[in-house]
């Protein structure tokens, strides 16, 4: 044994020991929540929620330990005893982060595993959920089904993101031109700060509440609870899936939808999925443009509506189906419509796959050579199982301004672009020829899309795009370069909240906001 690992075996016993003498053990003891490496189920409680194939490997650093609290008084202890013994704090909710920081670090950390804390209360009528943590948006949306009929929450599609995350960093799905982001409806929120305090909005104050609204919850602490404001939605919801290939004029009508898209009532939002698959014949790839339409009525409105608004599209009933707000979501999330609710409840996917995302805006229509320059990268091999997913703004999104809270990117975006590419093999080669080739479409949008800054979602997060030293300091030069794209001018206030709430920069991963203390005091060292 190094000299190096005796000394961080040591750290962690002082940690665990930390742990058992500093927790209120009245209700349950700490020791039934905490996993190390010994312990049969650490790997298993680990693996759980992770999404990404690229993040299960053998190699990928792990936690020293991982706590699965069941109330704050555990958490406390963790970031108590974290500060004491030099470990790093990394919360987990639902596990989604694109680039695992979650549940990743170079530096000896623990997990902080919120998945025990997941109650869910609805006040039906004030219209308003408290919301743990720990819960999932399907859970919350199964909560919310089994209350009322013509309640909603304009959160995402794919049912096992945890609400911890999610809220904290914007959050939109099928409800976003009506309703706007999840964080937009955050109304009061419970959160540990680096003290250990528990604090709610009136005691947080609302700078802090500003920041946990969209800056990303882990640079300000840990985030035990939301409380939302639900919305109404109709008893009845059409959802239309209009498939058209190239022979249909895809690349014109895509680009036509560039146009209107965002312009259209904002009871009505249609996306574009474009990916590439088998042609019937020849053995060649194509690519097809799937029109997901998602309108709150009836198939009755949703027909003439597109019929002036987008008559190319050349949308007809037997591509719609009514049925309500709950099951719109299972369709997006592509599950059967008539599926059993009960779906709502997985956390972990069924097959894991490897995945790497990118994120822009466009502000102004992309000319027809842009996609034709797109479909082209997608029949090479790498681009054989990417998709990309157009998601039209406007509606609710323009009319909140820029700075209600820290996301940023409202009035003036046509729509927000995000291209994912997947595969299956296992082999770091396979995985570096396929981010190689999302990079290469990513550098090939760069005339296309917004500029000064290249804006991007903090949710579909991309260490691409800059990153924080893990070790040691980072500046505000540094931070600024990826802060600037998913906070744009927001950036400077989210760095103000973190100096005044963690001066010492406590809470930190590769994109946390840094506190400028913390980077004085190194160039005063
Ligand atoms: P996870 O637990 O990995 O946390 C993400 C980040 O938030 C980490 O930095 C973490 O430390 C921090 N964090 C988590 N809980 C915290 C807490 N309680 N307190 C403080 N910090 C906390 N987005 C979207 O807007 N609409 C959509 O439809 C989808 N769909 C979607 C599908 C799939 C398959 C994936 C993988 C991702 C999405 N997303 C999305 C992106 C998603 O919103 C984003 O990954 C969220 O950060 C996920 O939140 P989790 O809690 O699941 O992640």
């Amino acid at each position: 044994m190094s000299l190096h690992s005796i000394a961080s075996a040591d750290a962690q016993e002082n940690f665990l020991q930390c742990l058992l003498q500093n927790s209120d053990n009245s209700t349950t003891s700490i020791s039934k929540v905490i996993y190390t490496q010994n312990n049969s189920s650490y790997s298993s409680i680990l693996d759980f929620t992770i999404q990404n194939r690229r993040f299960l490997k053998a190699a990928t650093p792990k936690p020293q330990v991982i706590v699965k609290p069941l109330q704050v008084s555990h958490i406390q202890s963790v970031i108590f005893c974290s500060q004491l013994h030099g470990m790093q704090v990394r919360v987990r909710s639902g596990g989604h982060d694109y680039e695992g920081l979650s549940y990743i670090s170079h530096v000896p950390y623990v997990v902080i595993d919120l998945i025990n804390l997941r109650s869910i209360s609805i006040d039906v009528e004030k219209t308003t959920a408290w919301i743990q943590a720990g819960a999932t948006i399907g859970e919350l949306y199964h909560k919310i089904a089994d209350t009322s009929g013509t309640l909603g929450f304009p959160a995402g599609v794919c049912p096992s993101v945890g609400v911890g995350g999610h809220f904290s960093g914007g959050g939109y799905g099928i409800l976003l031109r009506k309703y706007g982001l999840a964080a937009d409806h955050v109304v009061d929120a419970h959160l540990i700060d680096v003290k250990g305090r528990l604090l709610d909005r009136k005691s947080m104050g609302e700078d802090l509440f500003w920041a946990i609204r969209g800056g990303g919850g882990a640079s300000f602490g840990v985030i035990v609870a939301w409380k939302v404001e639900l919305v109404t939605v109709p008893s009845t919801v059409t959802v239309c899936s209009s498939l058209r290939s190239l022979k249909q004029n895809l690349t014109q009508l895509v680009h036509r939808w560039q146009f209107v898209a965002d312009k259209f009532d904002e009871d009505l939002i249609t996306g574009v999925f474009l990916s590439s698959v088998n042609a019937s014949t020849g053995g060649n790839r194509t690519v097809i443009a799937s029109f997901e339409s998602v309108f709150l009525g009836g198939v009755d409105g949703v027909i003439p509506l597109m019929q002036k608004s987008f008559p190319e599209l050349g949308l007809v009933e037997k591509e719609c189906t009514e049925t309500s707000w709950v099951r719109a979501v299972l369709h997006h999330a592509r599950f059967p419509i008539e599926a059993s609710l009960d779906v709502l409840f997985n956390r972990s996917p069924v097959t894991k796959r490897f995945y790497k995302a990118k994120s822009d805006y466009v502000r102004e229509p992309m000319p027809e050579i842009a996609f034709e320059g797109i479909f082209e990268l997608f029949n090479e091999k790498e681009g054989g199982n990417a998709e990309i997913m157009l998601v039209p703004y406007g509606g609710k999104m323009s009319e909140i301004p820029e700075s209600a809270i820290p996301f940023p990117h409202r009035a003036g975006n046509i729509y927000k672009m995000s291209p994912v590419v997947y595969w299956y093999e296992e082999g770091s080669e396979t995985a570096e020829r396929h981010i190689s080739w999302i990079r290469k479409l990513h550098s090939f949008l760069t005339p296309f899309v917004s500029k000064n800054p290249r804006a991007s979602y903090i949710n579909y997060r991309d260490i691409d795009i800059g990153a924080n030293k893990i070790r040691g300091y980072t500046s505000y030069k540094q931070a600024s370069i990826w802060g600037r794209k998913y906070f744009r001018n927001n950036f400077d206030r989210l760095v103000v909240v973190k100096t005044m709430v963690d001066p010492h920069n406590f809470f930190r991963n590769e994109q946390s906001i840094p506190s400028l203390s913390s980077w004085r005091k190194q160039k005063d060292d």
